[in-house]
């Protein structure tokens, strides 16, 4: 972990509310599924937030992000070589030693982006990646994933193209020694049964309003198979059945 000030490199709006972020990396640790807190304001908002990472380069991080309240909506305003305050990486990241064989990434919405960092390192260690990305109407990052994956399957509740309905409809959760998902927790909960179902291991990716990110301020904490844990620091990533009862 490292807190650093860095420089935007670029910020590109990609739909309506999303948006990409690349800065300088400055040797910062990082791993598939973790997360910085960015702050790019002194006084107003006191409060870093906390953003997955999505690319990652020997020299620049990526952060892709959808614009929701004042902090997200400052981090849009930034122009090339704007200055930012990072803390990170963060969180205990997927278990990439645990992971074997053939793995299913399955994200909704701003879930997507860390799935694709975790895709690119699942495949440098030899395993097979199948992505399926699940938008509520504009497509967005398909593209990032597919020197990754084998197959992409994409679906969209609103928009005209892939399959129209949810994502967990299409899961074959079978097919795969793993599935790791990320998104919206009424999608991971699905995620969770069926792989139940299929007696195959999933890992969920929690999300939860963070103060601290670094586990000392309790504030992220939630309830577990094994008691409270912290989703900043004990997680963000944890055992489907540790989170929810089948
Ligand atoms: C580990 C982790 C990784 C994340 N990775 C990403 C990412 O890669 N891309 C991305 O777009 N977002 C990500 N988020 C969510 C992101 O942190 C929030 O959207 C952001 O902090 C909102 O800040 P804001 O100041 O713009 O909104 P605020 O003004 O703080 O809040 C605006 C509205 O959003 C709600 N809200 C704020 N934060 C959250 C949250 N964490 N979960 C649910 N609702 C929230 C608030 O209740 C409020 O209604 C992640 C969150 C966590 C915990
Ligand atoms: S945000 Fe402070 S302990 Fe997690």
């Amino acid at each position: 972990m490292k807190y650093f000030q860095s420089t935007v490199q670029s910020n590109i709006q990609l739909t309506d509310d999303i948006f990409v972020m690349q800065v300088l990396r400055h040797e910062a640790p990082v791993s598939a599924g973790q997360f910085f807190m960015l702050k790019c304001w002194d006084k107003e908002l006191t409060l870093m937030r906390p953003i997955s990472v999505y690319q990652a380069t020997e020299e620049t991080l990526s952060f892709m992000y959808r614009v929701i309240g004042e902090g997200t909506r400052k981090l849009a305003t930034l122009k090339e070589g704007d200055s930012i305050s990072l803390l990170g990486g963060l969180g205990n990241g997927y278990p990439l030693e645990q992971l074997h064989g053939r793995i299913a990434v399955l994200g909704g919405g701003v879930g997507i982006p860390p799935l694709c960092l975790t895709a690119q390192m699942l495949q440098e260690r030899g395993c097979t990646v199948d992505a399926y990305l699940g938008f509520r109407d504009q497509l967005f990052a398909i593209e990032s994933f597919e020197p990754y994956c084998q197959d992409i399957f994409i679906s969209s509740e609103l928009g005209p193209e892939g399959y129209r309905g949810y994502i967990t409809d299409l899961l074959k959760a079978e097919k795969y020694d793993a599935v790791l998902t990320c998104g919206p927790e009424v999608m991971m909960r699905k995620v969770a049964q069926i792989c139940a179902e299929k007696q195959v291991t999933c890992w969920c990716s929690m999300e939860h309003r963070m103060a601290c990110g670094i586990g000392a301020c309790l504030g992220c904490s939630i309830p577990t198979a094994d008691g409270m844990k912290r989703v900043c620091k004990d997680g963000p990533i944890f055992l489907s059945t540790h989170l929810f009862q089948q």
